[in-house]
């Protein structure tokens, strides 16, 4: 064995990080641990339905705090009770009824998860009575999705009655009950993608490089029948003719990959194909980035994480139809044998490129895997997903995504899609004069750099327009959509469904446009 193998082995620590919350839907006339009680704006009193079991003193403390308006159910806020003779409560504010939307209520989920602070421990039971079956449902999934911390790393827990798994309790009227288990299960299923999303995203690039996120996908093919990973290794893509993947993973010693996801391949296609960039690390190669911030960079491969995220919501939702995913994963480093600003690479499409910025590299690497998703995996769709440009996050901060495409229909299905499940993607426009300007080059088909610096957005996406073969037969390309995550993946504090790092933004968006749940 080489001694790079013993220095690059992953050692540890990629496995998913922590328990899943177990969420128990019961008629349970008892309360488990803290009563959390989502109140509607101006509600003078416990719901009925929802007082069974309550500590006597601890009840009409809550009336009492309700009747005097000493909590008002304003969305957002919350109130802790400990009643004087045993039992605690969390009061969660929902706002006004009738003029909530699911994404408030997924909010109002995510903050008692947020608020539970150390008082009310990991047992919770929910009283859901008088409450719509799709704003309990959007609850809880907002109790599931807020539910996750990185802590894969920490040998000390600083806090040990945080962690371990949350049991929570849930009640609601008995005839609603089928239908919220239904939506609870699915949300478990999806919350479960979202979160290896968010490990994959967080995870330190020392130990999360292109052939560690093959090992992981290999591992996750393993746990179901219907799953297949297939790797193009840094060889194979050679001899393939990848220029653009192995024009920018060569710099570094962790050589690059593709790394195909099959999900029901025995089913027929078309199918849709979800393809991921996934830069391990970002230095910006020999047109070196800036120290501020770099360290953040490990999230460049955000889009694979989330391709890795969809495929396993799908598996773990019981998904049937055939879905593809692909990661284009590489590490930009400066070195002796990296590429350099000047070089000029043949694509796998056989267009070659002048590579101005070797900052500029997640368009490489999906000129590749796009091109190869196009010819090779019998798309009905493509989308792709990427952090792509510090100019999407100049345009759209981080409360949408940018969302380019070649297909109206498939770009209003995305929108839906996203709105639908609170991760806004904004449309964004593909202009001819976009692709005149990245095809200009002097020396080669396709330019990596703009003009200027002027729609630094715009211009990758017009970029990655020229990987998307036709329909074949025909001078119509695949339906294709880019979504630039450069601000949603990362650093999103207003999102409240995450705490903190990387967001597994779009998982649920993709799972909700591939199964329609
Ligand atoms: N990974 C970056 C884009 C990025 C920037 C993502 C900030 C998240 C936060 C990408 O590879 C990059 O460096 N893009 C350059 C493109 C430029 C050289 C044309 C950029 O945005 O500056
Ligand atoms: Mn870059
Ligand atoms: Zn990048």
């Amino acid at each position: 064995m080489s001694r790079f193998m013993h220095i690059f082995k992953c050692q540890v620590l990629l496995e998913v990080n922590g328990e899943p919350m177990q969420v128990v839907i019961d008629a349970n006339e008892n309360v488990n641990g803290t009563l959390v009680l989502p109140v509607w704006e101006g509600s003078d009193g416990i719901a009925s339905g929802n007082d069974n079991g309550i500590n006597r003193i601890l009840k009409n403390q809550i009336d009492s705090v309700l009747q005097s308006g000493d909590f008002t159910g304003k969305a957002g806020s919350k109130l802790t009770l400990a009643g004087t003779e045993g039992g605690k409560a969390l009061l969660i504010g929902l706002g006004k009824s009738g003029k909530t939307t699911v994404q408030d209520m997924r909010e109002a989920g995510a903050g008692a998860i947020a608020g539970r602070g150390k008082i009310h421990g990991n047992t919770l039971t929910v009283r859901f009575n008088g409450m719509s079956n799709a704003d309990m449902a959007a609850f809880v999934e907002g109790m599931l999705l807020r539910d996750y911390s990185y802590d894969v790393y920490k040998t000390q827990n600083e806090d040990d009655e945080d962690k371990g798994p949350i049991t929570v309790h849930v009640s609601c009227e008995a005839e609603k009950a089928e239908e919220l288990k239904a939506a609870t299960e699915v949300s478990a299923a999806v919350a479960k993608g979202v979160h290896l999303a968010r490990d994959l995203g967080n995870a330190p690039p020392n130990d999360l490089y292109p052939m560690a996120y093959a090992e992981q996908a290999m591992e996750f093919a393993s746990d179901f029948d219907n799953v297949n990973v297939k790797v193009i290794n840094y060889d194979e893509a050679i001899s393939m003719g990848m220029g653009g993947l192995v024009g920018v993973g060569m710099g570094s010693a962790r050589k690059p990959c593709i790394v195909i996801f099959e999900l029901n391949g025995d089913k027929p296609g078309p199918s849709p194909c979800i393809v991921g960039k996934g830069i391990t690390f970002d230095t910006g190669g020999i047109s070196l980035k800036p120290p501020p911030s770099m360290d953040e960079m490990k999230y460049d491969m955000h889009g694979s994480a989330t391709t890795f995220g969809v495929m396993k919501a799908l598996a773990e939702s019981g998904w049937d139809q055939r879905v593809i995913g692909v990661s284009c994963m590489a590490e930009n480093m400066p070195s002796s044998n990296a590429q350099r600003p000047g070089d000029v690479i043949k694509t796998y499409s056989g267009k070659t490129v002048e590579v101005l910025n070797t900052d500029a590299e997640g368009r490489l690497v999906l000129s590749d895997g796009l091109w190869y998703t196009g010819t090779h995996l019998n798309p009905s769709y493509i989308i792709d997903l990427a952090t792509l440009t510090g100019a999407c996050v100049v345009a759209l901060g981080h409360e949408a995504s940018g969302l380019w495409s070649n297909d109206d229909e498939l770009l209003n299905n995305i929108k839906e899609a996203g709105e639908r499940c609170g991760e806004i993607a904004w449309p964004m426009p593909l202009f001819k004069a976009f692709e005149k300007e990245m095809t200009d080059s002097k020396i080669a088909d396709v330019r990596n750099l703009g003009a200027g610096r002027w729609g630094g957005s715009n211009t990758a996406a017009a970029f990655l327009k020229q990987f998307i073969p036709n329909k074949e037969g025909t001078e119509e390309q695949i339906p294709w959509a880019h979504l630039d995550i450069a601000g949603t993946a990362w650093g999103a504090k207003t999102n409240k469904l995450v705490k903190t790092g990387a967001t597994g933004i779009h998982v649920r968006t993709l799972h909700h446009l591939i199964t329609g749940q």
